[in-house]
């Protein structure tokens, strides 16, 4: 059975903690300059409809350095952008490629092409999911603050995509997370309740940012406007203002609180720019744990 990661729904608990196992020993081998390749003579195609600076080259340093050979392919310049199926796509690619991270809209495209290939996909980004981002993410957490368990993670902001891949993290790993949203932006509904169901952790969705953030271990924001919701920014920014990540906000939460950010970052929107770059961001530990993660994912799909 091939390995795809579309959602973190798809991996059970001792996957994540292999991941974050072999993330940090990565991370580790890297900083002494030690390489191994693994995956030497292996291909990844970065199958990308939308716009990345992260994602798109910690994988390509990711699969350099684990051996193999990085291909991004603009959708736009593919026959794809003249209407070639996915299944036809999809197929053609599983021959030449030895795995596949597609970043795109809707998640329906990505698991059309994990169906008709044979080779491991994973989610780079859609609309509903960035699971490889919460997974570096956790990891980031592990470094900072030695566990996952019993510290309060609260989300402040929109109910996206990232917001949702922490909701399946917490229903798989028992996390005991807290998300404020303004009315009208919580996470799906659906994605919500499956992660209810089991049981495991606490997720809990509130409207007042400060309840949130009270005594919170973790506070994680995001953009208030996701690639393709750009032109309802405007609408959004008055809305969304109390949920902004600030010194008073930093204030309510415990006092070694870490606080995230996926990037890019707006300033003076989701987040301040002097808690940004203050003593309690961790932001650029996180973006570069995602080449560290993006490692062990690769090898652990493609062993
Ligand atoms: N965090 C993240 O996915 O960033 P990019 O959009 O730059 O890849
Ligand atoms: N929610 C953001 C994440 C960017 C990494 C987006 O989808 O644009």
């Amino acid at each position: 059975m091939k390995k795809d990661i579309l959602t973190l729904s798809d991996l059970e608990k001792k996957d994540f903690d292999h991941l974050f196992k072999r993330a940090a020993q990565l991370k580790e081998r890297h900083k002494k300059g030690v390489s191994d390749f693994p995956l030497k003579g292996k291909t990844l195609g970065l199958l990308f409809d939308k716009a990345s600076t992260r994602t798109r080259i910690s994988f390509e340093s990711a699969m350099v350095h684990l051996g193999g050979t990085p291909m991004f392919i603009s959708s736009q310049d593919t026959q794809m952008s003249r209407n070639e199926p996915i299944k036809d796509t999809a197929r053609v690619m599983s021959r030449y490629l030895d795995c596949l991270a597609i970043r795109t809209y809707s998640q329906e495209r990505i698991e059309e092409f994990a169906e008709y290939t044979d080779i491991p996909v994973i989610n780079a980004l859609t609309d509903l999911y960035h699971p490889c981002q919460v997974l570096s993410d956790l990891m980031t957490v592990i470094e900072s603050k030695g566990r996952y368990e019993d510290l309060k993670i609260t989300w402040l902001g929109d109910g996206n995509n990232v917001a949702q891949s922490w909701i399946n993290a917490a229903a798989v790993l028992g996390l005991n997370l807290t998300l404020a949203c303004p009315k009208g932006y919580y996470p799906d509904e659906k994605i919500l309740a499956n992660a209810l169901e089991k049981k495991c952790g606490k997720i809990t969705i509130v409207s007042n940012p400060e309840e949130a953030a009270r005594d919170a271990d973790v506070i994680y924001t995001d953009v208030w406007a996701s690639m393709g919701q750009e032109s309802e920014l405007e609408s959004r920014i008055k809305l969304f203002k109390p949920f902004q990540v600030n010194k008073t906000i930093v204030a309510i939460a415990a006092k070694d609180v870490i606080v995230m950010h996926c990037l890019p970052a707006h300033r003076e929107e989701e987040i301040s720019e002097d808690v940004l770059e203050g003593p309690n961001s961790v932001v650029w530990d996180q973006a570069e744990n995602k080449m560290h993660m993006h490692k062990a994912i690769l090898e652990w799909v493609m062993a």
